[in-house]
């Protein structure tokens, strides 16, 4: 592409960026009456309200104008055509065809993968099922009453974050574990209180070679072998992988060997039988439903025209952040204590994904990219970090997420959970003036010289931009249409910035060193005149102390 097409569109960026330098939010609202009429969409299960962002209607026209001169529509085509859009990797990116329930052909590369996707879906389905129900047993022929899922990355995060989030949907005799940091304290806290006949281990890992993952898999084995014999581990363990040579040699049995295929990304794998253990535990109506979920959002990114399309807007907005006011975070704060881990899982899909600084064609390029993403549940947030977001130097946009109604809570405080959430982004919005403090210090009997020494610090610039996410209930569907929101989100940006959002070369240089390094950091002897003095001194210092 032509990224010369771009220029017309940021120079207008830019220019209105100017004009809008002493607008604010609230001031928009003042002077717009429909202005949440025409900034939200509301979806089915989902209402996306973008008001309070800091845009007006010639902001997002422009931002569109910017999409249409990157020719969004047509790479959205080409993700969804199965065209190579990894070309470092040289692999398409077609995890949406594992949500796709009526199984219409998808083409990988020209081959159309739904015949495979479908048969795979059924067989992880059909045992997720027997595990559940007790029909496939352990070694000693007990029910299963443990799964762990032992991986990292995203054979970790989409399915642990998905059990977390759904766990009124989990069956009550099954309890889900998550095993991925190769520190050994992972493997040994989890597997402390449970009985190993009754626990199914399952490996999830989409290379089968990641060190986390083979260490912690070889150690689980191993004490299978200790306590049930070398013949259990066909009963105890199951494994998912697009490596089957390598999942054949760790004694997998070969019914219990599930797949994938390298055109899902780690990071978008959850959809796959990486959410084996999910599907364990909530079973398999409700982790196709999950699946549907993610369906009607691909439709809707196909479907909707580029001004109310949901994950197009999201996209936008943080671009219109990232590139024109230098915001470099954005937070993430679900009112909902079920999806702490959702921050973790989307950190692993907007870093990993388009935190890069070359494009497609691997030149360097000239804007800033991802954002850094953090965030934690509220209320809890609230006591912990919001002190920065109302009154810190630094603006952080936020994107809040609540549930209308509470899945397995109590109704009067998932009332007050609701209130705080929504106060929180209005008081984001508007803030609090130096005189309305002075007013209401006077007013509550405050003396002169007291309202002048407190009332800057009582103070709230206000102007402070969040959209909400205002969800009907945490159901399985509605976690999928969120996930996959956030994925086409993050596709979206790519495309602005140029960037091949599905591969992660940045993660290689760190596992090339830690290998050289284990065995000078195991052995005492080695010299370390090759390292550099700091890694040098390290090693001496543990060499001392070990
Ligand atoms: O190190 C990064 C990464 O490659 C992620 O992209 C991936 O999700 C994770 O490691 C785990 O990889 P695997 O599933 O191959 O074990």
């Amino acid at each position: 592409m032509d990224r010369s097409d771009l220029s017309e569109p940021l120079y207008a960026l830019e220019a209105h960026r100017t004009d809008m330098g002493e607008a604010t939010i609230a001031g928009l609202f003042a002077k717009d009456p429909r202005r949440f009429a025409d900034f939200h969409v509301a979806l089915d299960d989902i209402l996306f309200d973008f008001s309070k962002h800091r845009v007006d209607r010639t902001t997002l026209a422009l931002l569109l104008d910017l999409a249409r001169a990157a020719k969004l529509e047509e790479r959205r085509a080409a993700l969804f055509a199965g065209d190579i859009v990894n070309p470092t990797e040289h692999r398409p990116a077609l995890h949406m065809a594992l949500r796709n329930m009526r199984g219409a052909p998808m083409r990988a590369a020209g081959v159309d993968v739904m015949p495979e996707v479908l048969a795979e879906r059924r067989k992880m389905l059909a045992f997720a099922e027997d595990v559940r129900n007790g029909r496939t047993r352990g070694a000693t022929g007990q029910t299963f009453t443990d799964v762990v899922n032992i991986g990292i990355g995203g054979s970790d995060l989409g399915p642990a974050m998905a059990a977390e989030a759904l766990s009124p949907f989990i069956a009550p005799h099954l309890k889900l574990h998550f095993v991925a940091n190769v520190d050994g304290a992972d493997l040994a806290d989890t597997l402390k209180d449970l009985a190993l006949e009754r626990t199914l281990f399952v490996v999830c890992s989409k290379t089968f070679t990641t060190l986390e993952t083979m260490t912690n898999a070889a150690a689980a084995r191993k004490a299978v072998v200790a306590k049930l014999g070398e013949a259990a581990v066909a009963a105890q363990f199951c494994a998912v992988s697009t490596a089957q040579k390598e999942v054949a040699a760790f004694g997998i049995a070969e019914d219990r060997r599930f797949r994938f295929w390298d055109w899902v990304g780690g990071r978008y794998s959850v959809w796959s039988s990486i959410g084996l253990s999910l599907a364990v535990g909530i079973g398999a109506a409700h982790f196709e439903e999950f699946l549907r979920g993610g369906e009607t959002i691909d439709r809707h990114f196909v479907e909707a025209p580029l001004a109310r399309n949901v994950p197009v807007l999201m996209a936008l907005i943080e671009i219109w952040y990232r590139n024109f006011w230098d915001y470099a975070v954005q937070a993430i704060i679900p009112y909902d204590r079920r999806l702490r881990r959702f921050p973790a899982y989307l950190q692993q899909l907007e870093m990993e994904s388009n935190g890069k600084s070359v494009d497609l064609a691997g030149t360097p390029i000239e804007s800033a990219t991802g954002a850094i993403l953090f965030g934690e549940p509220g209320t809890n947030a609230q006591h912990a970090f919001f002190q920065l977001f109302h009154q810190g130097t630094e603006i952080v946009p936020v994107d809040f997420l609540v549930a209308a109604a509470p899945t397995a809570a109590d109704p009067d405080q998932h009332r007050l959970l609701l209130a705080n959430c929504l106060a929180q982004s209005e008081a984001l919005m508007r803030g609090r003036t130096q005189t309305e403090v002075e007013t209401r210090m006077r007013a509550l009997g405050a003396s002169e010289a007291e309202t002048a020494a407190l009332a800057p610090h009582k103070t709230f610039a206000g102007n402070r931009p969040s959209g909400t996410f205002l969800l009907r209930q945490l159901s399985p569907c509605v976690l999928g249409e969120l996930i996959a929101l956030y994925e086409h989100k993050v596709f979206v940006q790519s495309v602005i910035w140029n960037i091949d959002p599905f591969d992660q070369w940045g993660v290689e240089l760190g596992k090339e060193l830690a290998s050289g390094l284990a065995p000078l950091v195991a052995g005492k002897n080695a010299p370390l005149d090759k390292l550099d003095s700091s890694t040098a001194g390290l090693i001496a210092q543990l060499r001392k102390w070990t």
